[in-house]
Order: structure tokens, then C-alpha cells, then sequence
């Protein structure tokens, strides 16, 4: 399985991600943590962390060399998770360059589904504690009272309210890109997490992804 999980902020790629690359054994490669964990080493041009706290992409030649590099690892072999890559249609583009290459193609893009609504919602109440890496959210999926909460610079309303501006216009144009080669499949990401797994796993286990 060589899969890409599409969607606007908040709408549980990472918490779906997450669940499939365990109960898979693939890893799950999220771009935006890779940024992140760059950031917090203090690795990232500071032009990137500025664009990324405002909700804006980072440019597509870094994200592509970070995921070119990323999925050559031994613990790709097997398959893997690309969670938030591709966002625009050059990157989706260089995806299937860099996979046609090693001849392993991508087996599926899913996109989760969500309004702008629940997105802001999911986003602004998210909450990670900085010891596990986990994400709670404080009225969904409530943190135990000890957790060291972190609250991530880009999970501000107006700065959501931006990404997801930013999603409409350059990561929806994605979708219809996987649509044509018949890749895509869309998921209703409403409704509590297990639902939604059940609907993931569903959309994934058709003959041509299984
Ligand atoms: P990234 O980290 O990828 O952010 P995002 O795509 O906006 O996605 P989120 O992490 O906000 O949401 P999610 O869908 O993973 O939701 P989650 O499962 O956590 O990217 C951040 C930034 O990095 C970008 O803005 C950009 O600057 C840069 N970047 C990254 N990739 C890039 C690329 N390819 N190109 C250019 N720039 C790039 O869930 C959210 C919350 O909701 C959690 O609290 C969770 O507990 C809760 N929740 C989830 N599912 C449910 C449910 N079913 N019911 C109730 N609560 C739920």
C-alpha cells in the first residue's frame, strides 16, 4: 500500500493516518511534522516558519525533496502513509514521477471530507502533549490532567480560517487530479473516529487497493 491522505486542516488525516500505518505496519509520513520537528531544531529557514504560521505553503521543491528522500527509506519498502503531501498539483505530479521511477506506483489518494465549520472546530481545540507527541482535543478527545499541552502556532482561528483559504484554493485542485486516473477515493470525515476508520478501511479495501 502506497497511499496519500488528502484533506482540509482538521479533517483527521493525522488521527486516521495514524491508526491505518498501525494496524498496516507502514509508516506515516506527515509532512507538517517533518516541518515542524525541522522548526523546533531550529533547521527550518526562518522564511518557512514565517509562511507556515501564517497558514501558507511551504515551497513545493522543499517538500518534494523532503518526501524524495524520506520514502527511499528501508521502512518504505512495504508501503507507506504521505499524510498532507501532495498539496498542489506539481507536487502530486512529482509524486508519481519519483514512484513511477522506482516502479511503485501509488495505490490510492483519500480524501477526508469535513465543513469549514467542524474544520475550524477539530483545529482551533487540538491540543498535543509535547512529552508523547500525542493530539487530544479539548471537547472531543480531552487530555488526562497531567499532559504538557502545546497549542500549535498555525491552530489560531484566523490563521486556520487561512489554511483552509489555502486548501480551497490549491490542494481541491489535487483531487480531481487522482479522479481522472481513477485513484481517488472521498471519505465523510463526520462523525467520531471510529466511524470514520470504518469508512477509511472500507474506501481502501476495494479489489484494486487491497
Ligand atoms: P499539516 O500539519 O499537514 O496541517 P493540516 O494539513 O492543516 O492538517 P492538520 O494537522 O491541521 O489536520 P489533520 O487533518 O491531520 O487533523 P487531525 O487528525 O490532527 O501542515 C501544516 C503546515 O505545514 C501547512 O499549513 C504548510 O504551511 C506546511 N505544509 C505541510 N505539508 C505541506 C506541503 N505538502 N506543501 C506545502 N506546505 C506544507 O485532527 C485535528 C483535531 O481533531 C485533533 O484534535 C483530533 O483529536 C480531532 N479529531 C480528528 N478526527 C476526529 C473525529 N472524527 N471526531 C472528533 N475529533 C476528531
Amino acid at each position: 500500500m502506497r497511499l496519500v491522505f488528502l484533506g482540509p486542516p482538521g479533517a483527521g488525516k493525522g488521527t486516521q493516518a495514524k491508526i491505518i500505518c498501525e494496524k498496516w505496519s507502514i509508516p506515516q509520513i506527515s509532512t507538517g511534522d517533518m516541518l515542524r520537528a525541522a522548526k523546533k531544531e531550529g533547521k527550518l529557514d526562518p522564511q518557512l516558519v514565517e509562511a507556515m504560521g501564517k497558514g501558507a505553503h511551504v515551497p513545493d521543491e522543499v517538500v518534494i525533496r523532503l518526501i524524495d528522500e524520506r520514502t527511499k527509506g528501508a521502512d518504505c519498502a512495504k508501503g507507506f502513509l504521505l499524510d498532507g503531501f501532495p498539496r498542489t498539483v506539481p507536487q502530486a505530479s512529482a509524486l508519481d514521477t519519483m514512484l513511477s521511477g522506482r516502479k511503485q506506483p501509488l495505490t490510492k489518494a483519500l480524501a477526508l471530507e469535513i465543513a469549514d465549520e467542524l474544520s475550524i472546530e477539530r483545529a482551533v481545540l487540538r491540543r498535543t502533549d509535547r512529552r508523547t507527541g500525542q493530539a487530544y482535543h479539548l471537547k472531543y478527545n480531552p487530555p488526562p490532567p497531567d499532559a504538557d499541552l502545546e497549542h500549535r502556532a498555525d491552530d489560531q482561528e484566523d490563521v486556520v480560517r487561512n489554511r483552509i483559504c489555502v486548501y480551497r484554493a490549491m490542494t481541491a485542485e489535487v483531487l480531481p487530479y487522482y479522479e481522472k486516473s481513477e485513484r481517488l477515493r472521498r471519505v465523510d470525515g463526520v462523525g467520531d473516529v471510529a466511524e470514520v476508520t470504518k469508512r477509511v478501511l472500507s474506501a481502501l479495501k476495494t479489489p484494486e487497493g487491497a
